[in-house]
């Protein structure tokens, strides 16, 4: 019988590794992941759909080993002990505007998290482990009239986007360097049922399902002008997977080529749910009305401004086509109606449950 290839997921419980987990498992792999610890139990909410499968306990294999990529000994220990084919290197503080009130913090995961993982892959010498580290567009900093490619130059405007590029970097130069099979995955803004409800998608879609039932309540935003390049998560990992399947390391933009804005987000977000919406004012006095109604629903606020914003970004994805074989395949509408329907449903289970 064929040897299960063994994964090893860091950020398991974030909205990427959770999905990871799962199609890695369809793919018969034994798949590890690093958790940290919580004061509550339920940071691993994310995995529950796995866990709940009839089949996992006969088929699959799963474990989670406590620990923090900023601990180099206790990544060391764990990769030494698993010494897995692959890993998925995810963990992040992912948040751009947090990172700029934490950027000592944010640095230390999110560009020396990645070191340590590679230092321990590079003194490992019994077995070729491959690297796939999460890089972004943040990394490119705005659009300025093009399309962003892999050869696009990086001009990063947040603590945020500035250690995920020295993350991009130290995986290129150990690959260069050491012949470590590393990838960069360039992702361009993915998103789904199960996004951090801190990031504006899933803020709009839990307070449009919100206002679906409740019918009042403003919703209070940021920047509604910017623009980016939503794709579906799901068909983001497969992309991931797909980098360390490559016959040889190689940097890669994930996008779907499409950009639009807040605003957009919002108009198709409020017509799942039989609410025109209509915009007055611009910038930070800018809000949202519902047209029958006429109150305002969504206000624009000076708050969530971001210093340096980076107002818009959209991908060319041709290279991963190209030798990938790998296409978005859900648009925009169609993201946001599946997202609004998942939290109309979540609404009602978190009011049952209250
Ligand atoms: P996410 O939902 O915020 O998940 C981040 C994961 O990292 C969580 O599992 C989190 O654990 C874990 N983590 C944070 N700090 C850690 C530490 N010090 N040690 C160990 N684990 C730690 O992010 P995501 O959306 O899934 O994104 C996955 C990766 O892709 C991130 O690196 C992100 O920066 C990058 N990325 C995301 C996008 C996107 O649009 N989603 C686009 C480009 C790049 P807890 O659950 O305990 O917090
Ligand atoms: N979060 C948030 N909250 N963003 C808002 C808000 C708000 O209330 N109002 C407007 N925005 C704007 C932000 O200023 C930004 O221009 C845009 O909405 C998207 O913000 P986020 O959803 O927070 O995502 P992001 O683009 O900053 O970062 C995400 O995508 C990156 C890839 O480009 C994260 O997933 C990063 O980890 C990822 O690297």
């Amino acid at each position: 019988m064929k040897r299960k290839k063994i994964a090893f997921i860091t950020g398991i419980t974030g909205q990427d590794g959770s999905i990871l987990a799962e199609f890695l498992l369809n793919k018969n792999y034994i798949v590890h992941g690093l958790k940290r610890r919580t004061s509550t139990l339920y940071s691993t909410h994310r995995l529950d759909k796995i866990y709940q499968d009839k089949n996992f306990k006969k088929n699959k294999t799963l474990i989670l080993h406590y620990g923090d990529v900023t601990d180099g000994l206790s990544c060391s220990q764990i990769i030494k002990e698993i010494m897995p084919d692959e890993i998925y290197h995810l963990a992040a503080q992912s948040h751009v505007a947090i990172s700029q009130v934490t950027p000592y913090y944010t640095t230390m995961v999110d560009s020396i998290g990645t070191l340590n993982i590679l230092e321990v892959i590079k003194s490992i010498k019994e077995k070729k482990i491959k690297f796939y580290n999460a890089a972004t567009s943040e990394m490119y900093g705005t659009l300025k009239g093009k399309y962003l490619n892999e050869k696009t130059q990086f001009a990063p405007q947040s603590p945020y986007a500035s250690s995920k590029l020295l993350s991009y970097w130290f995986t290129k130069n150990y690959r260069d360097s050491y012949g470590i099979f590393a990838s960069n995955g360039i992702l361009f803004n993915h998103e789904g049922a199960t996004r951090g409800e801190n990031f504006v998608t899933r803020k709009i879609t839990r307070f449009v399902a919100k206002y679906h039932y409740e019918k009042k309540n403003i919703l209070y935003l940021g920047n509604l002008s910017a623009r980016r390049d939503w794709g579906h998560a799901p068909e983001y990992v497969v992309a991931m997977w797909k980098m360390l399947q490559y016959k040889k390391p190689d940097d890669f933009v994930i996008a779907t080529n499409e950009a639009h804005s807040v605003r957009e987000f919002l108009i198709e977000a409020f017509k799942q749910i039989g609410v025109k919406i209509t915009f007055k004012g611009t910038g930070s006095n800018e809000v949202g009305i519902d047209a029958k109604t006429k109150k305002i629903i969504v206000k624009s606020i000076k708050y969530y401004y971001r210093p340096n914003e980076v107002e818009a970004l959209i991908g060319n994805y041709s290279k991963a086509r190209k030798l990938l074989n790998w296409k978005p395949k859900m648009k925009f509408k169609s993201i946001v109606k599946l997202m609004v329907k998942e939290d109309l449903k979540i609404y009602l289970k978190e009011k049952n449950n209250s």
